[in-house]
C-alpha cells in the first residue's frame, strides 16, 4: 500500500518551502523505502529552492540523511527491513565507462529509484539529489542505502550523506592531503569545516581556515585549524602566504564556490600546489584571468564531486572512526529541529549561526 507521509516541498523558484502530504509508493524492483531518522540542511537544498540547480519543481528537499530500512522491493538483497543506513547520491552502476575504467567515483549513471513520489493530487516530485529526505519516509534505490554501525547517532551519521563527506573527501580524496602538508580552506560552513577535519585526519601540519564569520572560525579552530583568517577584514592570499613562509599552501580548498574565492585559492597556493573546488558555483559566474598564470604556477586544478567518495568504502569507515572518538563529527550538529523548521534553518545558514541544522523525525 502506498504510504502518505509529511515532506518538505519547494513548489516554485525562491518561494518559501512548505510542509505537504506526500505519497510514497511501495518499493518496486531494486527500490527501498526508508524511515528517515534525521536529515541535515545543506546549502544545496537552498540552491534547489532558489532554482539554481534546475527547474524541475516541485522538489522534495533533503538529502543528508540516515534512517532505518522500512521495506524493500524485489531483488533487493543488500539491505533488509530494520537495517540502519546512511543515504547516498552515488549508487554506482558498475557498467558505465567510468566504472569500467576502475574509477567508479566518477560514475556517470548512478542509480535512483525508478518510481516517483508524488503530492496527494498525483503531481510528481523531484527528490533533491535523488533522495528527498525531509520526509518521514522516502523512496530510494537499494544502492543508495549504505549500512553503517547502528551505534552512531543518526543526526551525525546522516551528515556523511552529503556535506561532511564532500568536505572531508575534498581534502582526503581529491586534494590527496598528506602528512606535513599546509592546507587552506576558504569558507568554513559544514563543507569547509569538514575539509578542516579531513586535512587533520590526513596529517596536515598547517591548516588555515578562512571565513568572513568569526563563529565559523572559532568552530574551525576547535575542529583542528591551526590558524584562522577573517576574510572580511584581511586579504586572504596575503594572509595564507604569510602563514606559509611566503610560499602559499600545498592544497587550497574553495568551499564557497565563487569567482573571488576560487581566484584567492588559485593565488594562495604554492607553486605546483593543488586547488580543489568543492563549493558549487551558479551558472552565471565567470572568471577572467591571465592564461600565463595557469601555466607559470603549474600544479593541479581540481573539482570535487561529493568528495570523490565511494559510499560503501567511506561511510562505514568514517562512522567507525567517529565511534572510536577519532573524528569529531558530532560537532557538526549545531541544532536539532523539526520538519517545519527548514525554512528557518535556511535563514540560520545565511546568517552564519550554524554548521548544520539537522531535522529529527
Ligand atoms: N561538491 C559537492 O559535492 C558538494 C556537496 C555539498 C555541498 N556543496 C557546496 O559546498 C558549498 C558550501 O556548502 P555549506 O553547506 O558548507 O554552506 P554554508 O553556507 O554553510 O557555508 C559557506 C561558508 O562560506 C563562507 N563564505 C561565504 N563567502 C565567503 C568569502 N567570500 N570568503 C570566505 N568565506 C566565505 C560563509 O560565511 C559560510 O561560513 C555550497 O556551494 C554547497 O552547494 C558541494
Ligand atoms: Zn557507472
Ligand atoms: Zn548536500
Amino acid at each position: 500500500m502506498p504510504q502518505q507521509v509529511r515532506g518538505v516541498v519547494a513548489r516554485s523558484r525562491n518561494a518559501p518551502v512548505e510542509l505537504a502530504d506526500i505519497v510514497i509508493p511501495d518499493p518496486g524492483p531494486g527500490e527501498v523505502v526508508v524511515s528517515v531518522a534525521a536529515c541535515g540542511v545543506c546549502h544545496t537544498d537552498l540552491t534547489y529552492r532558489d532554482g539554481g540547480i534546475n527547474d524541475e519543481f516541485p522538489f522534495l528537499l533533503g538529502h543528508e540523511a540516515a534512517g532505518t530500512v522500512d521495506s524493500v522491493g524485489d531483488g533487493v538483497d543488500s539491505v533488509r527491513p530494520g537495517d540502519f543506513v546512511v543515504l547516498n547520491w552515488r549508487a554506482v552502476c558498475g557498467q558505465c565507462r567510468a566504472c569500467k575504467r576502475g574509477r567508479p567515483q566518477y560514475c556517470f549513471d548512478t542509480f535512483n529509484a525508478t518510481q516517483r513520489m508524488t503530492l496527494t493530487d498525483g503531481t510528481e516530485l523531484t527528490p533533491a539529489l535523488g533522495i528527498g529526505a525531509f520526509a518521514d519516509k522516502t523512496l530510494v534505490h537499494a544502492g543508495q542505502c549504505t549500512k553503517v554501525d547502528p551505534a552512531a547517532d543518526p543526526a551525525v551519521a546522516g551528515l556523511l550523506g552529503c556535506g561532511v563527506m564532500a568536505g572531508l573527501g575534498a581534502a582526503v580524496n581529491t586534494g590527496a592531503v598528506g602528512r606535513g602538508d599546509a592546507v587552506a580552506v576558504i569558507g568554513c560552513g559544514g563543507v569547509g569545516a569538514a575539509a578542516v577535519v579531513g586535512a587533520r585526519l590526513a596529517g596536515a601540519s598547517t591548516i588555515i581556515a578562512v571565513d568572513r564569520d568569526e563563529r565559523k572560525l572559532t568552530w574551525a579552530r576547535e575542529l583542528g585549524a591551526t590558524h584562522v583568517v577573517n576574510a572580511s577584514n584581511t586579504d586572504t592570499v596575503a594572509a595564507i602566504q604569510e602563514l606559509t613562509r611566503g610560499f602559499g599552501a600545498d592544497v587550497v580548498i574553495d568551499a564557497v564556490g565563487r569567482p573571488e574565492t576560487w581566484k584567492a585559492a588559485f593565488y594562495a597556493r604554492d607553486l605546483a600546489g593543488t586547488v580543489v573546488l568543492v563549493g558549487v558555483p551558479t551558472p552565471d559566474m565567470r572568471l577572467e584571468m591571465p592564461l600565463v598564470d595557469f601555466f607559470a604556477r603549474g600544479g593541479a586544478l581540481k573539482s570535487s564531486w561529493y568528495g570523490d567518495c565511494l559510499p560503501e568504502r567511506d561511510f562505514p569507515m568514517l562512522i567507525d572512526l567517529y565511534l572510536q572518538g577519532r573524528l569529531p563529527l558530532e560537532r557538526f550538529v549545531t541544532e536539532r529541529i523539526t520538519l517545519d523548521g527548514v525554512e528557518k534553518a535556511f535563514h540560520a545558514m545565511h546568517t552564519g549561526e550554524v554548521l548544520r541544522s539537522v531535522v529529527i523525525l
